[in-house]
């Protein structure tokens, strides 16, 4: 079926900002699920850019009250791996007739990524209604999605890419964004040195940048 609006509506409502995770070290992902939902930010998307991946979005999904989601999706394997890890919604950083193709045959919402009105108004045809603006900072920023605003008044953004806590807050304010997401919470250091406490306070921040 086409975007279930509602469900990725109540997933991306429940807090500003999902910190978007690379993570390859299994052991660290119970710890930093628990950091991350402990400040605010239940819903956490779980890249698959490292080898480990999909055990760090099991372990992930085990922890109470975190919401795992898979993130750049490029394929419908990826799909079906990311239902299997147990995750409730999946983000890809652009659209493909393909990979819409084959969020059809999956039960789990998909939050595709756009850069343009062309690709907001394919994914829009497709029955999108929530979509990702990426890489945001790159493509021009708050300014951009405060001009998708009027044309596509029916279409929310979650924008990501290149956010810190000043920039979040300023795409916070648009009407046309729901959520942002960004990783600028899980500093390398503090992550390698399994500084958990610094990484719930960044979170905590970051859970209440809506002003
Ligand atoms: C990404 O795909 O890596 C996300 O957009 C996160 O971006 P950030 O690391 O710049 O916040």
């Amino acid at each position: 079926m086409p975007q279930d609006a509602e469900a990725i509506r109540s997933i991306l409502s429940l807090a500003p900002v999902i910190p978007v995770i690379i993570l390859d070290d299994v052991s660290q992902a119970r710890p930093l699920a628990e950091a991350l939902v402990a400040g605010g930010l239940p819903i956490l998307e779980v890249t698959l850019r490292t080898p480990n991946a999909l055990k760090v979005m099991e372990e992930m999904a085990k922890v109470t009250g975190a919401i795992v989601g898979s993130g750049t999706v490029r394929n419908a394997n990826h799909m079906q791996q990311s239902v299997d890890a147990g995750c409730r919604f999946m983000v890809s950083p652009g659209i493909s007739p393909r990979i819409l193709d084959a969020a059809d045959d999956i039960g789990i919402p998909l939050l595709p990524g756009i850069g343009t009105p062309s690709e907001a108004m394919t994914a829009s045809e497709r029955g999108y209604s929530f979509l990702k603006f990426f890489p945001a900072e790159a493509l021009g920023g708050a300014p951009v999605l405060k001009a998708f605003a009027s044309p596509l008044s029916d279409i929310k953004f979650c924008p990501t890419g290149g956010l810190d806590p000043v920039k979040a807050k300023t795409y916070l304010a648009l009407p046309n964004v729901i959520c942002v997401g960004g990783s600028w919470m899980m500093p390398a250091d503090a992550l390698a040195s399994g500084d958990w406490a610094q990484i719930e306070a960044l979170a905590r921040e970051a859970s209440q940048l809506r002003g």
